[in-house]
């Protein structure tokens, strides 16, 4: 279904990033895996990943919330691939913290990542796809951003910033065929929430009509679906993931 598609994703080291990245590779794109460069902590190389991915993917290592780093890597994009087709902007961090513990810092760590990212992400993207005669782009907000929670003010209002940002972006780019939508994923079995204390964890599936936490293999299904040309009528929607959470 992808055949000789680029696609692009940030964040695709690991966790809902990774599952996208071999479901588009598995259907025939080729796929460029972006990733920050810092973490140690025994995770596969970049390279290592696009190399198991197959023929026709790529690595670059960037730091999205670095404009400068963004404009580098869709230079190298062009250069490499003369195009790109799909754009899943998946980068993201936590930030949590009751309004009294927020210091600037974390509010300007978190917006770059998880906001500014996407903005200049869908900037630069939308450049490349314009040539190419359109294409799909698909970011990753939050039930979070939709229905708000208790310590996460900063992660909610970047997250409700993803939707807004969507919204515009979809009808701005519309008429150079480009389709803009997110998902809003409720809570999903990955790394970030991997440090969640049990009680906490066991409180948020009490909260799941399915019954269950997500898996990132299920968040990626749906990205990939508002990527593919089954979805060609569908834009500036956020489809929730949630097993029912956001009821
Ligand atoms: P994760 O922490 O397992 O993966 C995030 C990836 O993004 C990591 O590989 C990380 O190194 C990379 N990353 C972070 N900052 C970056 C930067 N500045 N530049 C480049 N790469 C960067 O997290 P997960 O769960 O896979 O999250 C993916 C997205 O889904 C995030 O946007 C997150 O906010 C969102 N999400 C996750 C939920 C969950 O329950 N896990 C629920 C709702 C949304």
């Amino acid at each position: 279904m992808f055949a000789d598609k680029v696609a692009l994703i940030t964040g695709a080291r690991r966790g809902i990033g990774l599952a996208t990245a071999r479901l588009l590779a598995e259907a025939g794109a080729k796929v460029v895996l972006v990733n920050r460069p810092d973490e140690a902590d025994g995770e596969a190389p970049l390279a290592a990943i696009a190399e198991e991915l197959g023929r026709g993917c790529a690595a670059i290592t960037a730091d999205v919330s670095d404009s400068a780093q963004v404009a580098a890597l869709y230079r190298s994009v062009h250069q490499r691939f003369g195009r790109l087709d799909i754009l899943v902007n998946n980068a993201g961090i936590l930030g949590d913290a009751r309004l009294g513990m927020i210091a600037d810092e974390m509010i300007q760590r978190v917006m770059a990542t998880n906001l500014f990212s996407v903005i200049t992400n869908i900037q630069a993207a939308s450049k490349l796809m314009r040539r190419g005669g359109g294409g799909a782009i698909v970011s990753v907000a939050s039930i979070i951003g939709l229905r708000g929670n208790a310590g996460q003010v900063v992660y909610g209002a970047a997250k409700a910033g993803i939707v807004g940002a969507t919204l515009s972006a979809a009808k701005e780019l519309a008429a150079d065929g480009i389709r803009v939508n997110a998902v809003a994923p409720g809570f999903i079995q990955t790394d970030m929430i991997r440090h969640l204390p049990a009680a906490i964890a066991a409180e948020r599936v009490a909260a799941i009509p399915l019954g269950r936490a997500g898996t990132a293999e299920e968040v990626a299904e749906a990205i990939v679906f508002l990527a593919s040309a089954k979805a060609r009528y569908i834009t500036g929607q956020v489809l929730g993931v949630d097993g029912g959470m956001v009821l």
